[in-house]
């Protein structure tokens, strides 16, 4: 389906960017980076930087593959019940919305699990490394990778 959010002026460095949330449609997450039907909307990508920035629509009982965050990233937790690095009871964090994170350089994530009906925005300050139990790369999300992912849908 035809998206308006396709146009890619956003990616010239010098230009701002408004998105009205609400009016993009939720696009499938890709196959074989999460469990369950995910779904995210793109909000902006940023070459300068190498950040992208996401809000994802997480059911009750999907979760994000095992990656790493090459660079660090921060969410918003609007809505619902995240549990990251095992939540709180596994040495991570579970974030209640409205919650704040930050993930550092590095983060890895083995699992990122939703006990409820959740949706967060994130930013990505470089590349999600999706990897296999032995740390091989399944798939290296750049913001070009990102954008890409964002156009096929
Ligand atoms: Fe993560």
């Amino acid at each position: 389906m035809e998206n308006a959010s396709h146009e890619v002026s956003h990616q010239s460095p010098l230009d701002g960017r408004y998105v009205q949330i609400e009016k993009l449609e939720w696009a499938s997450f890709p196959e074989g980076l999460c469990e369950g039907p995910i779904k995210w909307k793109l909000l902006n990508v940023s070459p300068e930087t190498g950040a992208w920035t996401a809000i994802f629509d997480c059911p009750a009982g999907s979760s994000f593959n095992r990656h790493v965050h090459i660079g660090p990233g921060e969410y918003f937790l609007t809505k619902g019940y995240m549990e990251v690095r095992g939540g709180d009871n596994d040495g991570g964090s579970t974030a209640i919305a409205p919650g704040y994170g930050y993930e550092p350089c590095n983060a890895q994530h083995d699992k990122t699990y939703f006990k409820e009906d959740s949706e967060f925005y994130m930013t990505f300050l470089g590349p999600l490394n999706f990897i296999d139990e032995d740390g091989n790369t399944l798939a290296l999300v750049t913001w070009q990778g990102a954008q890409t992912a964002w156009e096929m849908k």
